[in-house]
């Protein structure tokens, strides 16, 4: 069977469905793999700035790796702006929905409200509220998006910071997305994890350190 037999979905059989099942399954685990083609391509999107989208992401994930992060810390910084692709007015939600199954609860709220925790660096120089963070002042993850933002992402437009490159991260891209949908271990609803752990970052400097 190369191709289901229906041409309406009412009209499908078990043998339909369960082909189909399977294409499924072998094409969303290569879902890490195309986000990491789709954070290529964030490179030719939204000059302006001084560096690239990709840039950006990049020297967000770096900063997060430095600071000691977990795994699903860096992912979040590495693609919370991957929705700038198809979705520019809504890229925040667009990430979340992309990360939602297969990171912890924390990280995914973070990427969802990045986008009105950032206005306070830059609404008000064109009339806006600055403060639009502050509908969310009594959820347990605004000090978590807060910081994410002002160490992580407000701070990642450098040209000459030095980015760690694309396949150093790919490996924890591709981790992440293997992790089973929506299983609670991922998912880890209400943990919260700190965003910085120092001990962790003097390990990772003494690391590069050894390197160079
Ligand atoms: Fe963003
Ligand atoms: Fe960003």
């Amino acid at each position: 069977m190369e191709k289901v037999k229906f041409t309406q979905m009412k009209d499908g059989d078990r043998e339909d469905y369960e082909f189909l099942t399977a294409h499924e399954t072998e094409y969303a685990a290569k879902t890490g793999a195309r986000l990491l083609t789709a954070l290529v391509e964030l490179d030719a999107s939204l000059s302006g700035y001084q560096i690239t989208r990709l840039g950006h992401s990049l020297q967000s994930a770096t900063r997060a790796w430095r600071d000691g992060a977990d795994e699903d810390w860096v992912v979040a910084a590495l693609l919370h702006d991957i929705g700038d692709i198809y979705a520019p007015y809504n890229h925040d939600e667009y990430a979340a929905a992309i990360l939602r199954p297969f990171l912890r609860e924390q990280c995914t709220w973070v990427v969802e409200k990045h986008g009105d925790f950032q206005r306070v660096y830059y609404a008000h120089h064109l009339g806006g509220d600055r403060n639009t963070r502050e509908k969310f002042r009594d959820h347990p993850y605004y000090d978590d998006c807060a910081e994410f933002c002002e160490r992580w992402d407000q701070a990642s437009f450098d040209p000459d910071y030095d980015d760690l490159p694309l396949e150093f991260f790919a490996p924890m891209v591709e981790r992440v997305f293997a992790r089973k949908a929506y299983d609670p271990e991922a998912v880890r609803e209400g943990a919260r994890v700190a965003l910085t752990d120092a001990a962790v970052a003097a390990e990772r400097a003494a690391q590069k350190q050894g390197e160079a």
